[in-house]
Protein backbone atom coordinates (compact mmCIF):
# COMPACT_ATOMS: atom_id res chain seq x y z
CA UNK A 1 0.00 0.00 0.00
CA UNK A 2 0.88 3.33 -0.72
CA UNK A 3 2.06 6.12 1.67
CA UNK A 4 2.87 9.92 1.03
CA UNK A 5 3.90 12.64 3.61
CA UNK A 6 3.53 15.81 2.70
CA UNK A 7 4.38 19.10 4.70
CA UNK A 8 2.46 22.06 4.11
CA UNK A 9 3.07 25.58 6.02
CA UNK A 10 -0.74 27.02 6.17
CA UNK A 11 -1.02 31.12 6.06
CA UNK A 12 -0.11 31.05 9.82
CA UNK A 13 3.27 29.59 8.76
CA UNK A 14 2.89 26.76 11.07
CA UNK A 15 3.76 23.40 9.95
CA UNK A 16 1.37 20.29 10.01
CA UNK A 17 3.39 17.17 8.43
CA UNK A 18 0.47 14.47 6.67
CA UNK A 19 1.38 10.84 6.47
CA UNK A 20 -0.73 9.37 4.05
CA UNK A 21 -1.13 5.75 4.08
CA UNK A 22 -3.00 3.94 1.46
CA UNK A 23 -7.07 3.80 1.28
CA UNK A 24 -9.75 6.17 0.88
CA UNK A 25 -8.93 9.13 3.47
CA UNK A 26 -12.97 8.45 5.36
CA UNK A 27 -11.82 5.31 5.95
CA UNK A 28 -8.36 5.54 6.95
CA UNK A 29 -7.03 5.50 10.37
CA UNK A 30 -4.04 7.65 10.16
CA UNK A 31 -6.23 10.31 8.22
CA UNK A 32 -9.01 10.05 10.74
CA UNK A 33 -6.68 11.10 13.64
CA UNK A 34 -5.47 13.89 11.80
CA UNK A 35 -8.60 15.57 11.39
CA UNK A 36 -8.87 19.25 11.67
CA UNK A 37 -11.03 21.15 14.76
CA UNK A 38 -14.47 21.54 14.41
CA UNK A 39 -14.25 24.81 12.45
CA UNK A 40 -12.04 23.56 9.56
CA UNK A 41 -14.57 22.65 7.27
CA UNK A 42 -13.30 19.23 6.69
CA UNK A 43 -15.62 16.79 4.53
CA UNK A 44 -15.71 12.81 4.64
CA UNK A 45 -13.32 11.83 1.79
CA UNK A 46 -11.47 15.44 2.34
CA UNK A 47 -8.85 16.75 4.29
CA UNK A 48 -8.43 19.97 5.25
CA UNK A 49 -4.37 20.73 5.85
CA UNK A 50 -4.42 24.52 5.79
CA UNK A 51 -3.11 25.63 2.70
CA UNK A 52 -4.16 26.60 -0.58
CA UNK A 53 -4.30 24.22 -3.49
CA UNK A 54 -5.77 21.12 -4.17
CA UNK A 55 -3.67 18.13 -4.47
CA UNK A 56 -4.63 15.00 -6.25
CA UNK A 57 -2.39 11.96 -5.57
CA UNK A 58 -3.21 8.65 -7.58
CA UNK A 59 -1.59 5.35 -7.24
CA UNK A 60 -2.50 2.05 -8.77
CA UNK A 61 -5.09 0.90 -6.19
CA UNK A 62 -6.66 4.44 -5.16
CA UNK A 63 -7.02 7.86 -5.47
CA UNK A 64 -6.67 10.28 -2.89
CA UNK A 65 -8.34 13.93 -3.35
CA UNK A 66 -7.03 16.31 -0.42
CA UNK A 67 -8.77 19.74 -0.30
CA UNK A 68 -6.53 22.20 0.80
CA UNK A 69 -7.87 25.32 2.13
CA UNK A 70 -6.61 28.95 2.99
CA UNK A 71 -6.74 28.76 7.02
CA UNK A 72 -9.26 31.02 7.10
CA UNK A 73 -11.60 29.65 9.75
CA UNK A 74 -8.30 29.19 11.66
CA UNK A 75 -7.07 32.34 10.80
CA UNK A 76 -10.10 33.92 11.54
CA UNK A 77 -10.94 32.45 14.49
CA UNK A 78 -7.34 33.19 16.10
CA UNK A 79 -8.73 36.83 14.77
CA UNK A 80 -11.43 37.17 17.05
CA UNK A 81 -10.82 35.59 20.12
CA UNK A 82 -7.67 37.39 20.27
CA UNK A 83 -9.71 41.12 19.71
CA UNK A 84 -12.58 40.00 21.24
CA UNK A 85 -13.24 42.38 24.28
CA UNK A 86 -11.78 45.23 22.39
CA UNK A 87 -14.61 44.55 18.79
CA UNK A 88 -17.08 44.39 21.81
CA UNK A 89 -16.25 47.48 23.52
CA UNK A 90 -16.30 49.36 20.05
CA UNK A 91 -19.44 47.90 18.49
CA UNK A 92 -21.65 46.66 21.13
CA UNK A 93 -23.83 49.74 20.88
CA UNK A 94 -23.64 50.77 17.63
CA UNK A 95 -27.05 49.90 16.59
CA UNK A 96 -28.30 52.75 18.38
CA UNK A 97 -26.46 55.11 15.65
CA UNK A 98 -27.81 53.25 12.83
CA UNK A 99 -31.64 53.95 12.36
CA UNK A 100 -31.82 51.96 8.81
CA UNK A 101 -30.00 48.72 10.80
CA UNK A 102 -32.98 48.32 12.98
CA UNK A 103 -35.24 48.74 10.64
CA UNK A 104 -33.67 45.85 8.28
CA UNK A 105 -33.51 43.20 11.33
CA UNK A 106 -37.30 44.68 12.06
CA UNK A 107 -38.18 43.83 8.32
CA UNK A 108 -36.42 40.44 8.87
CA UNK A 109 -37.42 39.89 12.41
CA UNK A 110 -41.35 40.49 10.55
CA UNK A 111 -40.56 37.85 7.64
CA UNK A 112 -40.03 34.86 9.77
CA UNK A 113 -43.41 33.13 10.01
CA UNK A 114 -42.61 29.16 10.33
CA UNK A 115 -42.06 26.83 13.23
CA UNK A 116 -38.23 26.47 14.48
CA UNK A 117 -35.39 28.77 15.84
CA UNK A 118 -33.89 31.77 14.13
CA UNK A 119 -30.18 31.51 13.49
CA UNK A 120 -27.71 34.38 13.90
CA UNK A 121 -24.64 32.82 12.17
CA UNK A 122 -21.11 34.83 13.28
CA UNK A 123 -22.98 36.33 16.15
CA UNK A 124 -19.75 37.82 17.80
CA UNK A 125 -20.61 39.38 20.83
CA UNK A 126 -24.11 39.14 20.26
CA UNK A 127 -25.69 42.42 19.41
CA UNK A 128 -27.81 41.18 16.60
CA UNK A 129 -28.82 38.08 18.48
CA UNK A 130 -30.18 40.44 21.94
CA UNK A 131 -31.68 42.48 19.19
CA UNK A 132 -33.63 40.20 17.68
CA UNK A 133 -34.65 39.03 20.80
CA UNK A 134 -36.06 41.75 21.62
CA UNK A 135 -38.20 41.67 18.78
CA UNK A 136 -39.58 38.35 19.11
CA UNK A 137 -37.73 35.99 17.44
CA UNK A 138 -36.67 32.62 19.70
CA UNK A 139 -33.25 33.30 18.06
CA UNK A 140 -29.55 31.70 18.92
CA UNK A 141 -26.17 32.18 18.27
CA UNK A 142 -23.57 30.51 16.77
CA UNK A 143 -19.47 32.23 16.52
CA UNK A 144 -16.60 30.18 15.78
CA UNK A 145 -14.96 32.36 18.41
CA UNK A 146 -15.49 31.22 21.99
CA UNK A 147 -14.10 34.87 23.60
CA UNK A 148 -17.06 36.80 21.42
CA UNK A 149 -19.49 33.66 22.63
CA UNK A 150 -18.21 34.34 26.18
CA UNK A 151 -18.99 38.22 25.54
CA UNK A 152 -22.29 36.99 24.12
CA UNK A 153 -23.69 35.27 27.26
CA UNK A 154 -22.64 37.63 29.19
CA UNK A 155 -24.29 40.12 27.37
CA UNK A 156 -27.42 38.70 26.50
CA UNK A 157 -28.45 36.04 29.81
CA UNK A 158 -30.91 33.70 28.92
CA UNK A 159 -30.23 33.17 25.44
CA UNK A 160 -28.19 30.44 23.55
CA UNK A 161 -25.08 30.89 22.36
CA UNK A 162 -22.73 27.46 20.32
CA UNK A 163 -19.43 27.82 18.82
CA UNK A 164 -19.15 26.26 15.27
CA UNK A 165 -18.63 26.92 11.74
CA UNK A 166 -21.19 28.30 9.59
CA UNK A 167 -20.02 26.73 6.71
CA UNK A 168 -21.11 23.29 8.24
CA UNK A 169 -23.92 23.51 10.46
CA UNK A 170 -24.92 20.92 13.03
CA UNK A 171 -28.52 21.15 11.93
CA UNK A 172 -31.13 18.94 10.05
CA UNK A 173 -32.33 19.84 6.62
CA UNK A 174 -35.48 22.75 6.68
CA UNK A 175 -35.01 23.36 10.84
CA UNK A 176 -34.32 26.92 10.87
CA UNK A 177 -36.98 29.78 10.48
CA UNK A 178 -34.73 32.01 9.85
CA UNK A 179 -31.06 32.80 9.38
CA UNK A 180 -28.94 36.03 9.66
CA UNK A 181 -25.39 36.87 8.29
CA UNK A 182 -24.85 39.66 9.87
CA UNK A 183 -21.30 40.65 8.83
CA UNK A 184 -19.49 37.61 9.08
CA UNK A 185 -19.20 35.91 5.87
CA UNK A 186 -16.63 38.73 4.97
CA UNK A 187 -13.76 36.52 5.61
CA UNK A 188 -15.13 33.54 3.93
CA UNK A 189 -13.29 33.68 0.52
CA UNK A 190 -15.20 34.19 -2.78
CA UNK A 191 -14.88 30.64 -4.12
CA UNK A 192 -16.21 29.33 -0.71
CA UNK A 193 -19.39 31.45 -0.75
CA UNK A 194 -21.19 29.05 -3.23
CA UNK A 195 -20.87 26.38 -0.27
CA UNK A 196 -21.83 28.90 2.61
CA UNK A 197 -24.82 29.68 0.77
CA UNK A 198 -26.30 26.25 -0.20
CA UNK A 199 -25.42 25.56 3.56
CA UNK A 200 -27.99 28.33 4.72
CA UNK A 201 -30.65 26.81 1.79
CA UNK A 202 -29.84 23.30 3.23
CA UNK A 203 -31.08 24.10 7.01
CA UNK A 204 -34.10 27.03 6.14
CA UNK A 205 -37.13 25.77 5.95
CA UNK A 206 -38.97 26.42 2.70
CA UNK A 207 -40.05 30.27 2.50
CA UNK A 208 -37.69 30.94 5.62
CA UNK A 209 -35.67 33.85 5.21
CA UNK A 210 -32.16 34.72 4.67
CA UNK A 211 -30.52 38.22 6.45
CA UNK A 212 -26.78 39.29 4.99
CA UNK A 213 -25.32 42.34 5.78
CA UNK A 214 -21.55 43.33 4.26
CA UNK A 215 -19.31 46.29 3.47
CA UNK A 216 -20.36 47.19 -0.16
CA UNK A 217 -17.42 47.21 -2.99
CA UNK A 218 -14.40 45.88 -4.40
CA UNK A 219 -11.17 46.13 -2.14
CA UNK A 220 -10.44 43.91 -0.04
CA UNK A 221 -8.12 44.75 3.47
CA UNK A 222 -5.51 42.53 4.85
CA UNK A 223 -4.89 43.47 8.69
CA UNK A 224 -2.04 42.11 10.57
CA UNK A 225 -2.42 44.19 13.37
CA UNK A 226 -5.94 45.24 15.40
CA UNK A 227 -6.68 46.56 18.62
CA UNK A 228 -2.71 46.29 18.89
CA UNK A 229 -2.96 42.84 18.82
CA UNK A 230 -0.79 40.83 16.16
CA UNK A 231 -3.33 39.49 14.29
CA UNK A 232 -3.57 38.19 10.49
CA UNK A 233 -7.12 38.36 8.66
CA UNK A 234 -8.43 39.72 5.17
CA UNK A 235 -12.07 41.54 5.30
CA UNK A 236 -13.41 40.95 1.84
CA UNK A 237 -16.09 44.11 0.29
CA UNK A 238 -18.35 42.58 -1.99
CA UNK A 239 -20.72 44.14 -4.68
CA UNK A 240 -24.19 43.81 -3.75
CA UNK A 241 -25.26 42.25 -7.42
CA UNK A 242 -22.50 39.90 -7.21
CA UNK A 243 -23.84 38.30 -3.52
CA UNK A 244 -27.40 38.60 -4.97
CA UNK A 245 -26.70 36.39 -7.75
CA UNK A 246 -24.77 33.75 -5.57
CA UNK A 247 -28.08 33.76 -3.73
CA UNK A 248 -30.07 33.09 -6.66
CA UNK A 249 -27.52 30.37 -8.04
CA UNK A 250 -27.94 28.81 -4.42
CA UNK A 251 -31.49 28.62 -5.09
CA UNK A 252 -32.69 31.30 -3.06
CA UNK A 253 -35.55 34.20 -4.26
CA UNK A 254 -34.05 37.92 -3.93
CA UNK A 255 -36.52 39.59 -1.60
CA UNK A 256 -34.87 42.95 -0.96
CA UNK A 257 -31.65 44.79 -1.56
CA UNK A 258 -31.16 47.46 -0.02
CA UNK A 259 -27.70 49.59 0.23
CA UNK A 260 -26.98 52.82 2.62
CA UNK A 261 -24.21 55.00 1.63
CA UNK A 262 -21.28 55.32 3.61
CA UNK A 263 -21.67 57.39 6.71
CA UNK A 264 -18.88 59.61 7.35
CA UNK A 265 -19.86 60.61 10.59
CA UNK A 266 -19.38 56.81 12.04
CA UNK A 267 -16.43 56.72 10.47
CA UNK A 268 -17.39 54.00 7.31
CA UNK A 269 -15.43 53.92 4.08
CA UNK A 270 -17.88 52.11 2.45
CA UNK A 271 -21.42 52.05 1.56
CA UNK A 272 -22.92 49.10 3.17
CA UNK A 273 -25.47 46.65 1.29
CA UNK A 274 -28.37 44.13 3.14
CA UNK A 275 -29.61 41.72 1.03
CA UNK A 276 -32.92 39.55 2.26
CA UNK A 277 -33.44 36.48 0.44
CA UNK A 278 -35.64 33.73 1.30
CA UNK A 279 -35.58 29.81 0.43
CA UNK A 280 -38.81 29.56 -2.19
CA UNK A 281 -41.46 27.38 -0.45
CA UNK A 282 -41.44 24.94 -3.28
CA UNK A 283 -37.60 24.21 -3.15
C1 LIG B 1 -17.19 41.31 11.87
S1 LIG B 1 -17.66 40.14 13.09
C2 LIG B 1 -19.42 40.41 13.16
C3 LIG B 1 -20.01 39.88 14.45
C4 LIG B 1 -21.50 40.18 14.64
N1 LIG B 1 -22.33 39.61 13.60
C5 LIG B 1 -21.68 41.66 14.78
O1 LIG B 1 -22.20 42.28 13.83
O2 LIG B 1 -21.27 42.21 15.78
C6 LIG B 1 -17.54 38.60 12.23
C7 LIG B 1 -17.89 37.40 13.12
O3 LIG B 1 -18.18 36.30 12.28
C8 LIG B 1 -17.59 35.15 12.86
N2 LIG B 1 -17.38 34.18 11.78
C9 LIG B 1 -16.69 34.37 10.63
N3 LIG B 1 -16.73 33.27 9.87
C10 LIG B 1 -17.46 32.35 10.57
C11 LIG B 1 -17.85 31.01 10.31
N4 LIG B 1 -17.47 30.37 9.21
N5 LIG B 1 -18.64 30.39 11.22
C12 LIG B 1 -19.02 31.01 12.36
N6 LIG B 1 -18.64 32.28 12.67
C13 LIG B 1 -17.89 32.94 11.78
C14 LIG B 1 -16.32 35.65 13.50
O4 LIG B 1 -15.82 34.77 14.48
C15 LIG B 1 -16.78 36.99 14.06
O5 LIG B 1 -17.28 36.87 15.36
Amino acid sequence: MAAFSLVIADTLGRERLTRLVGAHPGTDETLQSRRTPPWDDTRPGRLSVGASTVLTMTDSETEIEIETETGFLSETKVFYDAIAEDYAALFQEELKDRPLERAILGVFAELVEGEGPVADLGCGPGRTTGRLAALGLDVYGLDLSESMLAIARRENPGLRFEQGSMLDLDLPDGSLAGASCWYSSIHTPVDRLPALFAEFHRVLAPGAPLLVAFQAGDRHRHYDRAFGHDVSLTFQRRQPDVMAALLTDAGFALHSRTVREADESLHETSPQAFLIARRPTSS
